[in-house]
């Protein structure tokens, strides 16, 4: 696997590859790479000649400073991983190399960025959509990879690729779980042992919201999820919506939709921490 800091290697290297036929793959990733992770990259092994993962904490969709501060950085380790998967190269740019003027295009897709992520952290799907799009037109990959896990960012993704009418085939792989049920996530890096005990009752209770479902109301159900997690004392939820998996909207009624989804945002001490589950 090959290590690239710019946009200008990376071009020269794939240009000669595409040259020869070979299907490129992109995995937009900001690092501090999981078994998650993982499960992208190999599948995008699978399906392409030549996968390219991208390694950038992109600043353009931190709303907090601190949060930007504090998201987890370990490029060695990434790289290991990614070479253990069959990436083919790791593209680690800087943020001048990224951004050497700001970027002030903006993108907005009400009503799916309007709600839940969108309404908590303004401006976050702005900067996911100016990075992103960056990555296509840099790598200009024939299919990319994004986990459900991040289900809204998934959802606009598709949007802003179906709108600008970009060449390019987005591909959504299932969330991967550790056996406690929490969703693997970069930020679990920053959990203490008691903590990560206290984020896996977010999982836990959304699937006991499940069974919960078939027998009570879409209110009910959001009062079950909504007052499991306000018990464990570690735990401060954002928010909690049902909403249909494909308009992002809430659901007053479980007929409004054939695809309901809860979707979570807690607080675990510092860290946030996002999930979801379909009814
Ligand atoms: O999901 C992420 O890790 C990021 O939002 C992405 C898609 C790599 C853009 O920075």
């Amino acid at each position: 696997m090959k290590i690239v800091h710019t946009i200008k290697d990376l071009q020269v290297d794939l240009s000669a590859l595409k040259a020869q036929g070979k299907r490129v793959g992109l995995v937009p990733t900001m690092g501090a790479l999981h078994a998650g992770h993982a499960s992208l990259v190999k599948r995008c092994v699978a399906e392409n000649d030549v996968t390219v993962v991208s390694i950038f904490v992109n600043p353009t969709q931190f709303n907090d400073k601190n949060d930007l501060a504090k998201y987890p950085r370990s490029l060695e380790a990434d790289c290991e991983l990614l070479e253990a998967c069959g990436a083919t190269f790791a593209f680690a740019p800087s943020v001048e190399e990224m951004y050497p003027q700001p970027d002030t295009r903006r993108f907005s897709y009400p009503p799916l960025d309007t709600v839940m992520e969108g309404k908590y952290r303004p401006g976050h799907f702005n900067g996911v959509c100016q990075v992103v799009s960056k990555l296509f037109d840099i790598v200009k990959p024939q299919r990319a990879y994004f986990g459900e896990k991040d289900f809204q960012q998934l959802a606009i993704v598709r949007e802003m690729v179906r709108q600008l009418r970009l060449p390019v085939e987005i591909v959504g792989c299932p969330e991967v779980r550790e056996e406690s049920g929490l969703a693997l996530s970069s930020r679990n890096a920053r959990l203490s042992d008691g903590e990560r005990q206290d984020a896996a009752r977010i999982s836990q209770i959304l699937f006991a919201s499940r069974p919960y479902a078939k027998e009570h109301t879409v209110e009910e159900t959001k009062r079950f999820v909504e007052q499991g997690i306000a018990a464990v004392p570690g735990l401060r939820l954002e928010y909690f919506e049902i909403v249909d998996g494909n308009t992002l909207q809430a659901i007053a009624d479980w007929h409004d939709t054939s695809y309901a989804v809860g979707c979570v945002t807690v607080y675990c001490g510092e860290v946030r921490l996002i999930d979801h589950i379909d009814y």
